[in-house]
């Protein structure tokens, strides 16, 4: 007798999913990308990828990328914002029908899991080709994009099987707001002064998503909703991207109608769709929370369900249906946190549909045509 034995089937030990192991591998994955890179006694980052002063000269950043990567380079283009540089990300898709100018001074940093997407190496090439100084932010060495790009920063998460990409966003959105403040660094030749807060937050993130691992009601709250018409995720400034990319997680593995906006924008059409019908999940960050909460509650006196992802005690928990709690953390981390939860609650709404987790329908990990 013979027992059918697939060593990538073997690799899931004791879980049902790839899918989960990379949820709750995220405290080891992050501080493996984190090792040796920040160092928050003396209030320094220490990304010894790139040489001294590499982005001295950098005055735009084009960030380009698709899907979950591309929500991850958003994250990165705000993180930039904030710190003072000037950055857009770009759908790679759409960068060669609609690139912005590329001067001298320009840095195009392609973010992408595989370092294999077609469509983020064409704009990578393009952007070579004009002359921009190149980044690759990728998980794999030895890749594609890796390989063709002038520097390369590895987010060290390790392999990824899952089709729905999770702790490679993760580190991803972290590798890019430590590059960011590198970046904002070399171009003014002093720190940015965030830099103090922003580091031990960074050194405690790890323990952070661990808590969130342990304790999350977000299989509670994938049964609450199950059966929804559609499912919204809203947030501001960077719980957008999170917004967005619960949103695609949550399509990508339920095959249940998902979206994701700014908070803002619900009043502007969205609020149309919105009925009894269509839990909103609203991302709180700690940056401009109040504005978040009214547009959040102005889809709740329509009948909507609110679930709050906000740490404790946090105002939106008096009106919210349902909580889903994070750790007081930096603006700048927080809604990486709720996306820990997110993934969960997408993961659970999944697994009670019955759905192969793993391998969505009509879906690759790695999109290698254009
Ligand atoms: C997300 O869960 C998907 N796997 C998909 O959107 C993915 O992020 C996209 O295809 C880009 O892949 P890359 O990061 O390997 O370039």
């Amino acid at each position: 007798e013979t027992v059918e034995w697939d060593p990538e089937e073997a690799g899931k030990g004791e879980y049902d999913h790839f899918m989960l192991k990379e949820i709750d591998e995220q405290p080891t994955s992050l501080a493996q990308a984190l090792e040796g890179r920040i160092d928050p006694e003396n209030g320094r980052i220490a990304l010894a990828d790139f040489g001294p002063g590499t982005f001295t000269d950098v005055s735009s950043v084009q960030l380009v990328a698709c899907g979950t990567s591309y929500h991850a380079a958003l994250y990165g283009s705000l993180a930039l914002n904030q710190a003072g540089i000037r950055a857009t990300a770009l759908l790679a898709n759409e960068y060669s029908a609609a690139a912005p100018p590329i001067d001298d001074e320009t840095l195009v940093i392609a973010v992408t899991q595989s370092g294999e997407t077609a469509d983020t190496l064409n704009a990578l090439r393009q952007a070579n080709a004009d002359g921009a100084e190149t980044v690759t932010v990728t998980n794999v060495v030895g890749s594609t994009a890796a390989r063709e790009a002038d520097e390369t920063l590895f987010i060290r998460a390790g392999p990824e099987i899952g089709v729905a990409a999770t702790k490679t966003f993760s580190s991803q959105a972290v590798m890019l707001t430590l590059l960011a403040q590198r970046i904002a660094a070399d171009r003014r030749g002093e720190p940015p002064a965030d830099l103090e807060s922003l580091l031990p937050a960074l050194a405690r993130m790890p323990a952070e998503i661990e808590r969130v691992l342990e304790t999350s009601d977000a299989a509670a709250v994938a049964n609450r909703y199950r059966g929804s018409q559609s499912y919204f995720f809203i947030g501001r400034g960077l719980g957008y991207p999170v917004a967005l990319e619960g949103a695609l997680k949550f399509k990508e593995i339920t095959y249940e109608h998902a979206e994701g906006f700014a908070s803002g924008e619900l009043k502007h059409g969205p609020l149309a769709l919105v009925t009894p019908e269509t839990p909103v999940f609203a991302v709180f960050t700690g940056q401009e929370d109040a504005k978040t909460l009214n547009n959040a509650e102005e889809a709740q006196t329509r009948g909507a369900p609110l679930v709050a992802v906000c740490p404790d005690g946090h105002p939106a928990l008096e009106t919210a249906d349902a909580h889903l709690e994070i750790p007081d953390t930096e603006p700048a981390l927080a809604g990486l946190l709720a996306n820990v939860q997110l993934q969960l609650v997408s993961y659970y709404a999944a697994d009670l549909l019955g759905r192969p987790i793993d391998k969505p329908r009509n879906l690759a990990k790695s999109v290698t045509v254009e």
